[in-house]
This record gives C-alpha cells, structure tokens and sequence, in this order.
C-alpha cells in the first residue's frame, strides 16, 4: 500500500518554510555554544576534520533518511515508524525507534533549556553594560558568580521552558516560522561581523591554525565518538525531530537537495562562531579547553570592547536565544504530536504536560553547576568520575542516543524499506541515478559501519576483537 497520506498536524506553506523550519531546529546552541567548546576539548584541527567528515558522510544520508521517512509516513516518529515497519511486514517494534527519539528530546531540552536560560540572562546583562571594558578575568568572574546562583538559573531556565512551551502549544506555524525568516539570516551577517572584530582584535591566524591544522595525535576514540555525535546533535539528527518536521513537507519538495542546503548552514554558522570565538581566546590568553562556559567568557570581552558593543552584544545574545527557541522547539515536536495523535489531546494541553516534565527534569543541570557541582552519580566507572548530572545528560543523549537512533534510521531506510519506495520519495526514477547510488551506498554501508565502528572502539569491544587475532 503506497496511498499518499496527509498529516493531521498540516503542512509547511512552502519548500522555504520547509528549510528554515529545519534550518532553525538544526541552528542553534549546539553551533555557537558547543561547537566551539567541545573543539576546544578535543584540541582543535583533527576534532573539527572528523566533525565535518562525520556531516558530509552520515548526517547528510541520515538526513535525509529521516525527512524521508517522515514524508512517507505522515505523522509523529511513533506513528511512522509503525506504520511503515506494516506497511513492509516488519515487527511493529520499530515504533519503539519513536519512543527512544521521544525520550531523547525530552533529555536534551532539560539542559538545553537551562543554557538558553544563560543566553536569555546575557541578553540582558550586556545590555546594562556591565561588560564595558571588561577583562577576561573579570568576564570570567562575571560567569563563575552567575552560575554558582541556582535561583537565577532556574528562572532564566522557567523563562525559557515558558517560551518554548507556548510556541509549540500554538502550532509552529503562526509564530516561529514567521520570525525565524528574519531572525536567522541576522544571526548569520552578525556572527561575520564578530568574525571581522576578532580578525582585528584577536590573534587570528593562531585561531584559524587551531581550527585547520590537523594533529591526529591529539585525537582519541573519545574524540572520535564526541566529533560525530556531535554531527547528529547539530543537524537535529536521530531522534525523530526532522523526520516529524518532514512529516509536514509537502510532496513535491527536493529532500536531496533541501537537506544538502541546511546542512551546508548549520556547518558554516558553526565554523564561523569558532573563527569569532577562538581568536579572542588566545588573545586573552584563556584555556580553549574551558568547558561550557568558553563563549559566556569570551564573547563579552569582545563586546566589551569593540563600538557599539552594547548594543552589538545586547543583539548577539538576543539571536542566539531565537536561535536555540527555533531548536528547542523541534526537540519536543514529536512528543506533542504522538500525544495529539494516540491521545486526542490539544497541543496545547499537550505542550504544557512536556514542557512541566521537561522543566522538572532541568533542575538536574540547574544544580549541575552550583549545590550538586561535586554529585557525581557515575563515579564508579573511571570514565565518568567527574561527571556531574549535566555532563552526563550531554554524553547519554549526543554519544549514544543519537547515533544510535541514526544508525537504526539509516538501517530502516536503507535495508528494509522497498527500494521503489525510497526513489519514490527522493524523486528518482532512474536506477543508475549517480546520486542516488551514492546515497544508498552512505545510508546502507558507510554511514551504519563508521557509527558501529567508533561504538565498538570506545567499549573497548574493539579491542578485544583485535587481540583474538
Ligand atoms: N541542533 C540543535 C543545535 O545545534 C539542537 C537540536 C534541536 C537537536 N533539535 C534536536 C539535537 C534534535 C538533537 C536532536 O543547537
């Protein structure tokens, strides 16, 4: 049974709609925020090689698995994944890929949540120029004493989960869609104009020599795992939010091409906050590998310094709350939808059940950073002896949850559903299609191994396999 179906939720007005819907999900902490501090982790070049190797060839095939998928089914990742695992007589267990898509959303929105909360709350800190002619130690004190504060995190956090809440119990449509249109192309020329002030006021070429020059030296297993879960995280990937934004596209858009489109942004933005960010590190002498607060300690000196930087700054972190509202969003879409879908609930009873779950879990990451900063629930296994709650919220769901979503997506699309099927969607009519065989090759073969692989070689399962021979 091949009938075309309609989704309940509605469509996107347009193919543009479409990709700055997705775009927005895709764009957001995950480029600005953590980009730049997890390459400072993993130290720089070789990092950054193997995250954009990860993007050109797992997320780009995953991505368009999954808007693949979502077309074809229609409705929220539960639903579609039970729909086409019958359509093909597969085990209705796939629908259980939904479910674990669900619960990662859920997890990831609980500390997404709180650091759009810092965001929020440096909107409004440089915008009473506190940061005028701030220095990095000052800068960094400014942070240290903000986060060591529970009760400021968790209104910010309440702040932002309300915001977030809101939006998706209206529909997507009548408000993000609208201001993400304008939104979006701001956040990119402002974060080029941070690129030019550090350009002149930042040690540039250590920066760019930093981000460029591969050491693999420098680069573990962990590293490995970290760059491509990662790539999931920052396209949106293995949890279902882009198969149930696809789930809304209308038939006849290109998903090659779109996915393509909005995977090239996400990298760009990224690269460029790390050109913005890293030169200002080395210039003030700060430790790349300074954790999650890398951009909250940098960024004001910048803004601190530079004309207008009251109202440039004030602006920044403006965007940057759009843009991680865009992505939060699209992190409990699924969930809203099964439960509007399965449950006859309205969305808006619907978002507000999610969003008080979500927000509830978040006092984890609010006390993360301060009462709980030494909690280190995992402290028995070596590896995570100094995780505390937020760290390994952040593992679970970027290293494990996501590729491993990926991987089953990328296994579905391109081992079990009927080859017809997957032309039809993608518009191919041609067998010998050069890019549809590149793409089946990615989602069958390259995209399933390397995530296997890089499992199997951080358990150390790798490992034993090797000594038996
Ligand atoms: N991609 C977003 C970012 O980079 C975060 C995000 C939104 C996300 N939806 C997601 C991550 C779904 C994983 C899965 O900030």
């Amino acid at each position: 049974m091949t009938a075309p179906r309609t989704s309940i939720h509605g469509e996107w007005s347009t193919r543009l709609a479409f990709i700055l819907a997705a775009t927005g999900s895709a764009v957001g902490l995950g480029n600005i925020w953590k980009f730049p501090y997890i390459t400072g982790e993993n130290g720089g070049g070789a990092f950054v090689l193997v995250y954009l190797l990860c993007i050109a060839c797992i997320g780009i095939p995953i991505m368009m698995a999954e808007v693949l998928l979502g077309r074809r089914g229609r409705q929220s990742p539960i639903n579609t994944m039970a729909t086409l695992s019958a359509e093909i007589g597969h085990s209705s267990h796939w629908k259980y890929l939904g479910w674990a898509g669900v619960l990662a959303g859920f997890l990831i929105l609980s500390y997404y949540s709180v650091i759009a909360g810092w965001a929020l709350a440096y909107a409004f800190r440089t915008g009473s120029g506190v940061f005028i002619n701030v220095t990095a130690d000052g800068a960094g004190s400014i942070f240290g004493r903000f986060i060591a504060d529970p009760e400021k995190l968790l209104a910010w956090h309440t702040v932002f989960m309300v915001m977030t809440t809101v939006i998706v119990a209206r529909g997507v449509r009548s408000g993000l869609e609208k201001a993400v249109r304008f939104l979006m192309p701001t956040l990119f020329v402002l974060l080029l104009v941070l690129v030019g002030y550090a350009m002149n006021s930042g040690e540039f070429n250590r920066a760019v020599s930093f981000l460029f020059d591969a050491d693999f030296s420098k680069i573990s297993a962990d590293s490995v795992l970290t760059a491509m879960g990662h790539a999931f995280f920052t396209l949106s990937l293995g949890m279902g939010a882009i198969m149930v934004y696809g789930s809304y596209l209308p038939k006849d858009t290109s998903i090659a091409r779109t996915s393509i489109i909005i995977a090239v942004m996400d990298t760009l933005v990224a690269l460029f906050a790390g050109l913005a960010i890293f030169p200002l590190v080395f210039a003030n002498g700060l430790e790349p590998g300074s954790g999650p607060g890398l951009i909250f300690q940098t960024l004001p000196i910048a803004f601190g310094h530079m004309d207008g930087g009251t109202f440039f700054g004030t602006l920044f972190f403006v965007l940057l709350v759009f843009a991680a509202w865009s992505s939060a969003i699209s992190l409990i879409e699924p969930a809203v939808a099964w439960l509007v879908e399965n449950r006859k609930q309205n969305r808006v009873y619907a978002a507000a059940v999610v969003g008080l779950l979500t927000w509830l879990l978040g006092l984890l990451t609010v006390l993360s950073f301060n009462l709980w900063s030494d909690v280190k629930p995992l402290a028995f296994v070596e590896k995570f002896q100094n995780s505390t709650f937020f760290d390994l919220l952040d593992y679970l769901t970027s290293n494990i949850m996501l590729p491993l979503g990926g991987l089953l997506i990328a296994v579905f699309a391109g081992w079990l559903m009927d080859r017809k099927a997957t032309m039809e969607e993608l518009d191919i009519h041609d067998h010998l299609h050069v890019g549809y065989r590149i793409w089946r090759v990615l989602v069958r073969y390259v995209a399933p191994i390397a995530v296997a692989i890089v499992f199997l070689k951080v358990t150390g399962i790798l490992d034993v396999i090797n000594n038996l021979f």
